[in-house]
């Protein structure tokens, strides 16, 4: 979408639905906004931001967690959607998260969910060496997690005694995700890709080793590896610098991506991105909501802004996504941080240091 400018040259404006949602969701969205702007505004675009209410206390309010009509406006009107959390201990069963974040992923088919786990500062690592047995010197890889299927989509049935969950696995979705990140190890110029199942233990999973066999025999300059993910959490711990692209199935990569998180600096710094290549997708960073800290003003936005750098990549603002990478780093490396990572920032504060390093 274009607008017109002063000097009548046309400036790109994005259209953005925001979902600020539950607990820190709103203090940690209303703290990136304006760091995003600023970032947009030096590299010469905007972003119309639309608030949309849908959260624990809209849906306490009115019943309603994500009306249809709200669903064809974000499918069919807007160019992202940047989410805060959802998660509210009013809320027990977390149905409107289900009808949100999950309706959202699954209806508008957000098959990736692209999760970036990198050490911004040394500091950061509770390893006491971010340096492993590899030799690589950094904490750098990506999760590549399914995102449309799997336990999440809620199919089973309860029968007296046996509560049953089903594990949908189809050819169609682990061949799209396993490809989607071959694919972005290509263009990435990465050599790894490590595969992580439990196909020793679910005879369903079979599936991901016959899938991953046959899109990897495409990438011959890839290393395709497997790992189960119980050995995959233990090596992560153990030499995470050796990962470069992990692909999983939806739960295992929701995991995974707290482990990853908690490798370099926590939840208040993971970003993440659920993605269907040439559709709009949805931007969110992988924490929840925090209800032990929201409502203080010590939650990290820096999660937040790193996940509108994916966002704003996605959307074809490369140099911003790196410029915003670069002011949290900066911000960080500088000391002004929330307490998550060892400061005494308030949320507020931790924005500003980040607005003002861009
Ligand atoms: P959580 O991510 O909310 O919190 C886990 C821990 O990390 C807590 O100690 C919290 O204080 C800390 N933390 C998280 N984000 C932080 C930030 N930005 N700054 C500082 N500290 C931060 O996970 P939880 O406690 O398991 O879940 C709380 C609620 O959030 C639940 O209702 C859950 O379902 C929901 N949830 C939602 C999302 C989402 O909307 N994407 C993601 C995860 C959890
Ligand atoms: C996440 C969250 C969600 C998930 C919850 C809130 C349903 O943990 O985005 O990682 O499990 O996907
Ligand atoms: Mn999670």
């Amino acid at each position: 979408m274009t607008a017109g400018r002063p000097d009548g040259r046309t400036a790109e404006s994005h259209r953005i639905a925001v979902i600020a949602g539950d607990g820190i969701g709103p203090e940690v969205i209303e703290a990136a906004i304006p760091v995003l702007d600023r970032a947009a505004n030096t590299h010469g675009f905007s972003c119309a931001w639309e608030r949309l209410p849908y959260s624990a206390d809209h849906y306490l309010k009115t019943g309603e967690t994500l009306p249809d009509t709200a669903f064809q406006h974000v499918q069919n009107d807007v160019d992202a959607i940047f989410l805060g959390a959802l998660g509210d201990p009013r809320v027990p069963g977390n149905e409107h998260a289900r009808d949100i974040l999950l309706g959202l992923r699954f209806r508008l088919d957000l098959y990736i969910n692209f999760r970036p786990v990198t050490l911004l500062h040394p500091d950061l690592t509770p390893l006491r060496q971010a340096v492993g047995p590899s030799g690589r010197p950094a904490i750098d890889f990506v999760i590549f997690r399914e995102n449309t299927e799997g336990l999440y989509l809620g199919r089973g049935r309860t029968s007296g005694d046996e509560y049953i969950a089903e594990d949908v696995n189809t050819g169609t979705g682990v061949e799209r995700i396993i490809r989607a990140a071959f694919e972005w190890a290509r263009a990435h110029g990465t050599t790894r890709v490590t595969m992580s199942d439990k196909s020793n233990a679910v005879p369903a999973h079979r599936i991901w080793q016959e899938k991953f066999q046959a899109v990897a025999a495409a990438y011959p300059g890839i290393d395709a590896e497997h790992r189960y993910v119980d050995a995959l959490a233990m090596e992560l711990v153990r030499d995470p610098g050796r990962f470069q692209v992990i692909v999983t199935n939806n739960l295992y990569g929701d995991i995974l991506s707290d482990l990853g998180a908690g490798l370099v600096g926590g939840l208040g710094l993971a970003a993440s991105a659920n993605l269907h290549p040439g559709r709009a997708g949805l931007f969110e960073p992988v924490h929840g909501s925090a209800p032990r800290i929201a409502g203080k003003g010590i939650a990290n936005p820096m999660a937040a802004v790193l996940t509108g750098a994916l966002m704003f990549e996605q959307l074809g603002h490369a140099e911003a996504a790196r410029d915003l990478e670069r002011a949290v780093r900066e911000t960080i490396a500088a000391g002004v941080r929330t307490p998550d990572i060892g400061g005494t920032a308030t949320t507020a504060e931790a924005g500003r240091a980040v607005g003002d390093a861009l």
